[in-house]
């Protein structure tokens, strides 16, 4: 296996006068392929790692090495071309175009990363949209569909491009019961086919559906759980030693 992410001795800070050290210290990888999630509580610092190792944000000081490169040390502009091509992301709100229909929304990063001619964008986006059974109502504006829709659209607008890596900032966050194990079984689909996930949630049921656990605590990784890949163990243990292990850690 290879790595395909790892930070060497992140710190973020915010503030001049009154600093605040979110990051202290973070030294993490992650494998091609894996799927790792980042728990821990409100305020540990999570969504700050996830912006940080992603490149959304910019790190005060350390390294971050993605697919062979020194995205640290990377300008905005060079950042965001990396991010198109190599990145998806979905949040708890999706930020999707309200005006536009579902396709649209889900076709326009590719259309930017100018990466597959339009008849591969049509096609790509088409077959997205219909395995995540959004296709009958491609053509409605986010407006006039279900939250579950909504975010499915997410999913695939994060997909077009073929991401190597998908980040995830609690997004299942906003969703009832039924649509987060939706959301949660396509999550493990697109990771069998090899796309690498990172995903920041407070939800032990869906932490318990990575290969790894991280949890953070005031801005450092204090334990981890390796789990191994979901199809290898019943959801039910994983479940119970997710538990167990997260009240070990006080959550
Ligand atoms: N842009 C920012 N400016 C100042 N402080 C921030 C900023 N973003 C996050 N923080 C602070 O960093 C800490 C961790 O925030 P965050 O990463 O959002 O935590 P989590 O996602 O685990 O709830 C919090 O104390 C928060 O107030
Ligand atoms: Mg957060």
């Amino acid at each position: 296996m290879s790595k395909i992410l790892e930070t060497k001795n992140v710190y973020k800070e915010f503030g001049q006068e009154n600093k605040t050290v979110v990051l202290k210290g973070i030294n993490m990888e992650v494998e091609e392929g894996e799927y790792v999630v980042i728990m821990g509580q409100s305020g540990s610092g999570k969504s700050t790692l996830l912006y940080n190792i992603s490149g959304m944000d910019k790190t005060t000081s350390g390294e971050v090495i993605f697919d062979g490169e020194k995205i640290s040390e990377f300008d905005d502009e060079k950042m965001s071309q990396l991010r198109l091509q190599k990145m998806g992301f979905i949040f708890q709100h999706s930020y999707l175009l309200k005006k536009m229909s579902l396709r649209d929304n889900v076709m326009l990063p590719a259309f930017k990363a100018k990466k597959y001619s339009k008849k591969e964008i049509l096609e790509k986006g088409n077959s997205l949209m219909e395995s995540l059974h959004i296709e009958g109502v491609a053509d409605h504006a986010i407006n006039q569909v279900s939250g579950g829709q909504v975010q499915r659209t997410a999913i695939c607008r994060a997909l077009i491009n073929e991401p190597k890596i998908l980040y995830g900032d609690e997004p299942t966050g906003a969703l009832n019961a039924s649509t987060t194990r939706e959301v949660m079984d396509i999550l493990n689909t697109i990771n069998k086919k090899g796309t690498t996930i990172v995903l920041v949630t407070h939800d032990a049921k869906v932490a318990a559906r990575a290969d790894r656990i991280i949890y953070l605590q005031d801005g450092e990784i204090v334990s981890s759980l390796t789990l191994g890949k979901y199809e290898k163990q019943q959801e039910k243990n994983r479940e119970e030693k997710t538990n167990q292990w997260l009240r070990e850690q006080g959550f």
